[in-house]
């Protein structure tokens, strides 16, 4: 009879599949399943006799700097080929945090940060734009041999102190429900009639996806990263929990949950958020993660106590841990935990069937290992178009000239002598932002793609003068006469708690260039950043002209493409612009710019 077990016969129902695995699976087994560990500790023996549920690459996590696909394939398929040898043969899941494109991979599409993708969905099929985003981003984790990404981020960003306000699409949850569609594109759309809360994964082109962070992680007091969201139960459901009712009914996979805490308590140790609302009121079928080393943190010192955090966290409804590192002794507390009564066994059958529900809606059974043949679209044309496509419906126009009748854009590409200047001008790594490469993301060539710089060279005239100072001296102005300046600056990239900022003025002295330079030459400045900085009067009233690029990722001639006019400005601010920082987490009256706020520009106004 067990010659051919049900669980490995595609032709049987999921569910059935499920239970006979089930059945097979002693407690290490099962314990081993609901383990997620950093590749950095996968040995393969960890993975084979322990049955490891699944490995993730965190913030970089390729083999090694600048590795290519095909040998991001080469090491997950080692992987799954330890995981195969184990007695039951269980593929893992690899996960990695694919947030803006496969943004791990050297040589991936590095598209906008969802701050920018906010500020296009007051446009023409918005959401449209992002599934097709999430379509392109499948294709190019598959063919770097993973097949599960810890997005989308749907965090509804309150405070713009926040660290991680970029990876948020909005302030304004009904942006963030539209947007939502990631998960369609990511996964593949569910047909009519798709159980609710099913999870659901269209086939090998597709990705598991992860709605995070549950919930109320952009709700922090005062923005602090992994913080505390003080709110009525109803404040949550209404302002951050809506985006997850959405990720369900698209057939989202996994949710993970949130470092932060609600009205003081931890979200991974809140039986009533993730067993009582999210699985048995919203009817979620897929699994729970935890964040990395979420439960170290469920007890202060950090790390100590941790059985009793594996207690907390599993008994409130987590089905699987991002351990990631100690994983040993998570088996041992887990093990012991499960084996003295303090967890029922019931709770980590519930807990198994859902990983395993994951693992077969997603093919893995019959698809453990990558699939070579797409390997080419990593990087790929179409998907560069499309980013770029992305950048250029992002862009939000804040000024156009200081007389509003004499519009300053689109700017002549023609012109006799150009100025570009600024910390941004010419620097890939710092347009990309955060998680591109590396966690924190890095300055400089860090991966492939056009700076705003280089599309400036490629967009003007062959007659054109551009010179490029990234810091214009007294002695660039002398005897040379610009028609006008192009001025980039902005945010270094940050992640997560790094990017907690209460002051938010331009850092690398941004105001002062922009000055300066304004000073001399009319000039456009455009500002690279994870959200609105502290822009003063004195200085908005220099310049000519102002636009918001979010963080734009890989490819700078998006920008070139609107601000020369080939294109229209379709962006909307997906976030209030705060006069004083002060403001920046309380609805102003009098903001700068208010929600929603993008000019157009004026091509007649440009030709009179
Ligand atoms: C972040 C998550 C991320 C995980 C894995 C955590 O620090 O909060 O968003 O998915 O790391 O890298
Ligand atoms: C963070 C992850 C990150 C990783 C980078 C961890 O401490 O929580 O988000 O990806 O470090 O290695």
């Amino acid at each position: 009879m067990n010659n051919n077990p049900i669980y490995k016969n595609p032709n049987s129902p999921i569910e059935s599949r499920i239970k006979d695995l089930l059945s097979r699976m002693t407690l290490s087994e099962k314990i081993g399943q609901i383990t997620q560990i950093d590749r950095r500790v996968a040995t393969r023996s960890a993975i084979r006799d322990l049955s490891v549920g699944s490995i993730l690459s965190a913030g970089g996590g390729g083999p090694y700097e600048k590795a290519t696909s095909s040998d991001w394939i080469d090491m997950i398929d080692r992987f799954q080929n330890a995981a195969l040898e184990s007695r039951l043969g269980i593929p893992l899941l690899y996960g990695t945090d694919a947030v803006h494109g496969n943004n791990n991979v050297y040589g991936a599409t590095v598209f906008p940060h969802n701050i920018g993708l906010g500020a296009t969905s007051l446009c023409d099929r918005d959401a449209e734009l992002v599934r097709r985003i999430g379509v392109a981003t499948a294709l190019e984790v598959r063919a770097c041999g993973a097949q599960f990404t810890f997005a989308p981020c749907v965090a509804v960003c309150k405070d713009l102190r926040w660290g991680r306000c970029y990876e948020s699409y909005s302030e304004d949850t009904e942006i963030v429900r539209n947007m939502t569609s990631l998960v369609k594109g990511l996964q593949g759309q569910p047909p009519q009639g798709h159980p609710k809360g099913y999870p659901f994964v269209a086939g090998r082109e597709n990705v598991v996806a992860c709605a995070k962070h549950f919930v109320g992680d952009g709700g922090t007091d005062k923005g602090i990263n992994e913080g505390n969201t003080i709110a009525s139960y109803d404040e949550l459901e209404r302002i951050h929990m809506a985006p997850y009712l959405d990720c369900i009914s698209q057939g989202v996979c996994t949710v993970m949950a949130s470092y932060s805490s609600w009205n003081g308590r931890k979200l991974h140790s809140d039986h009533f958020l993730i067993t009582q609302v999210l699985k048995e009121k919203l009817g979620f079928k897929g699994f729970v993660i935890s964040d990395s080393q979420a439960l170290d943190r469920l007890s202060y010192p950090f790390g100590s106590n941790y059985r009793k955090c594996v207690l907390l966290a599993i008994n409130a409804g987590i089905d699987m841990v991002m351990v990631p590192f100690r994983y040993e002794l998570f088996l041992e507390d887990l093990t012991y935990l499960v084996e003295s009564g303090k967890i029922p066994i019931a709770r980590i059958d519930d807990a198994v069937e859902r990983i395993l529900r994951v693992k077969f809606v997603a093919g893995l059974f019959e698809y453990p290992l990558a699939d070579r043949s797409l390997l080419d679209r990593v990087g790929c044309k179409p998907h560069r178009d499309l980013a770029r496509e992305a950048v250029r419906k992002s862009l939000v126009l804040l000024k156009n000239g200081k007389d509003p009748k004499k519009p300053f854009l689109p700017l002549n590409r023609n012109a006799e002598r150009i100025l570009v200047a600024g910390t941004h001008a010419d620097n890939l790594g710092y347009q990309c932002g955060g998680w591109t490469a590396t966690w924190m993301g890095a300055s400089g060539r860090i991966t492939i793609g056009t700076t705003i710089l280089e599309a400036i060279m490629e967009a003007v005239g062959e007659t054109t003068d551009l010179i490029y100072e990234q810091h214009p001296s007294q002695d660039t102005f002398a005897n040379q006469d610009f028609s006008f300046a192009i001025v980039i600056v902005g945010e270094g990239p940050y992640a997560e708690t790094m990017g907690d900022n209460s002051e938010l003025v331009i850092p690398f002295n941004g105001a002062e260039l922009i000055s300066s330079v304004a000073d001399k030459v009319p000039t456009l400045v455009i500002l690279i950043s994870g959200r609105p900085l502290v822009l003063e009067p004195w200085l908005l009233e220099k310049v000519d002209a102002l636009v918001a690029a979010w963080l734009p990722g890989s490819e700078g001639d998006g920008i070139t493409d609107v601000i020369f006019g080939d294109y229209e400005f379709q962006g909307k601010l997906p976030v209030t612009w705060f006069k004083r920082v002060e403001e920046a987490g309380k609805n102003s009256s009098e903001p700068l710019f208010r929600l929603g706020f993008g000019l157009t520009s004026n091509r007649e106004g440009h030709l009179n």
